[in-house]
């Protein structure tokens, strides 16, 4: 668990740093890697087992050790895959610099790119065992042709067997790194002690966020369906939408949040209290002193507003699971930034919620600015340490310049919470042609 006082202190490793990681570990990989298949090569061969089975025989064979090679390499090309997203690294020389290379790509023409340099290399390695194999078997009569073949499957499978194992241990150790420095949301979160921690009074971030999104809503389009992705068990976000879209959305990665959120719109004893919550979003929007009656309005338009709860997963290409929608409206407020420590991952994850935004649409987004991580309760939740230019870096592209909003804002009274600025941004995309999924009346659920 971080300490209270190292968040923030903790910088992004350096290129230099992963450039070297990765050529030592291109170095020892290349080198397991033929010790597997040489020995492996070599013992088939010495077993005798397809000793005077045939031409045929070793052919298909070899066809059999290429199946094992490519499930080995379709499970290291996985981890491959989440090991550079995670740490900007690789076994592999090659799929490092494709994946560099195209570090401004989408992230499937990234995974593309960096499978591309990673099969390349790796079959780049297994010739020297044909020129090998084979210059022996022409050269001299010291080897068979059979016996070439024989050898060249037993190393496929000592190369499959390899992939595999590398594949399996990558994951394993980024599981344990993911695990340890912070606490797991699928473990630890507490929808309880986040409410009490963060919403039992409106915080200075909170001040800022809403009024934020209170004047950004002002130009969502109108009476069309919303979606608030990372809404956690909270409302309070909720209650500006509720004025101008048809009907909203709300998603989690946590079933327990959603529950809450179920519980306050059934009305249930023991539901959070979020009047003062509304009560402020109703003076942002310019009601001076917001009766109880304005307030009871606004949350029951809320309560029939939402007509969905939706369990999301952001770490998925399709964060929404099966539901196909792209909305006029997204909110997004400490959700990607607060779920990875790691840079390249925010930015995939940011890329899949602006991709949730029909052209024409708009975007809401708010992010802990430069720490490494906040705190609920005396657990440490992890933030990639943004600052305002990783946010206009990644929206500038998707946004016309006049159409984007970024504001930094020094919060220092949340410093206890362990961050002490916040960034808001608001952008709306330029309209497009493409078809927007029908939303309206979808049941709760
Ligand atoms: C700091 S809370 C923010 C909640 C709320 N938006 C707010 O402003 O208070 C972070 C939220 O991100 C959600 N989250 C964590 N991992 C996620 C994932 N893989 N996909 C989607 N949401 C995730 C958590 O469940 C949690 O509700």
């Amino acid at each position: 668990m971080l300490a209270r006082d190292s968040l923030g202190a903790i910088r992004p490793v350096t290129q230099l740093k992963r450039w070297s990681a990765t050529l030592v570990a291109n170095a020892v990989s290349t080198y397991a890697l033929d010790t597997a298949s040489t020995v492996s090569g070599v013992l088939l061969v010495a077993s005798g087992v397809f000793s005077g089975t045939g031409f045929q025989t070793a052919v298909v064979l070899l066809g059999v050790s290429y199946v094992l090679w490519g499930y080995g390499l379709s499970s290291s090309l996985t981890a491959n895959w989440r090991l550079l997203e995670a740490t900007g690294t690789s076994t592999s020389l090659l799929s490092k610099l494709a994946y560099d290379l195209g570090r401004t790509r989408r992230a499937g023409t990234r995974q593309l790119l960096s499978a591309a340099g990673y099969v390349a290399f790796e079959l780049a390695k297994e010739s020297p065992y044909y020129i090998g194999a084979f210059g022996l078997a022409f050269a001299s009569d010291l080897v068979s042709g059979e016996e070439a073949l024989v050898f060249l499957a037993g190393a496929n499978i000592g190369a499959a067997a390899y992939e595999y194992g590398l594949g399996w241990s990558t994951r394993i150790l980024l599981q344990r790194a993911e695990d340890g420095g912070y606490a797991s949301f699928e473990k630890e979160w507490s929808p309880a002690d986040y409410l009490a921690g963060y919403y039992g009074a409106i915080d200075a971030d909170e001040h800022h966020t809403i009024a934020f999104f209170t004047e950004a809503a002002r130009r969502m389009p109108a009476d069309e369906p919303a979606l608030v992705f990372g809404v956690g068990p909270t409302l309070h976000h909720v209650f500006p939408l509720a004025s101008r879209a048809s009907e909203i959305h709300l998603g989690d990665f946590l079933r327990c949040n959603l529950d809450e959120i179920a519980g306050w719109i059934r009305k249930d004893e023991g539901a959070h209290d979020w009047q003062p919550f509304v009560s402020y979003t109703l003076q942002c929007e310019g009601v001076a002193d917001p009766t109880h009656a304005d307030i009871l309005d606004r949350e029951q338009l809320t309560r029939a507003g939402i007509t969905r709860l939706l369990e999301v997963d952001i770490r998925n290409d399709r964060p929404l699971g099966n539901v196909e929608a792209r909305y006029a409206t997204v909110l997004s407020a400490y959700c990607a930034d607060s779920a990875t420590a790691d840079l390249g991952d925010w930015q995939t994850y940011m890329r899949r919620i602006v991709g949730l935004v029909r052209p024409g649409g708009t975007l809401l987004i708010a992010a802990l600015g430069q720490t490494q991580g906040y705190f609920v309760g005396a657990k440490a939740f992890p933030s990639p340490f943004l600052d305002g230019t990783d946010m206009e870096d990644m929206l500038r592209d998707y946004f016309p310049e006049a159409e984007l909003t970024i504001r930094l804002v020094p919060v220092p009274e949340c410093a206890a919470h362990g961050y002490s600025s916040i960034i808001l941004a608001a952008g709306h995309r330029k309209a497009g042609d493409s078809a927007v999924a029908d939303l309206r009346g979808s049941p709760l659920g």
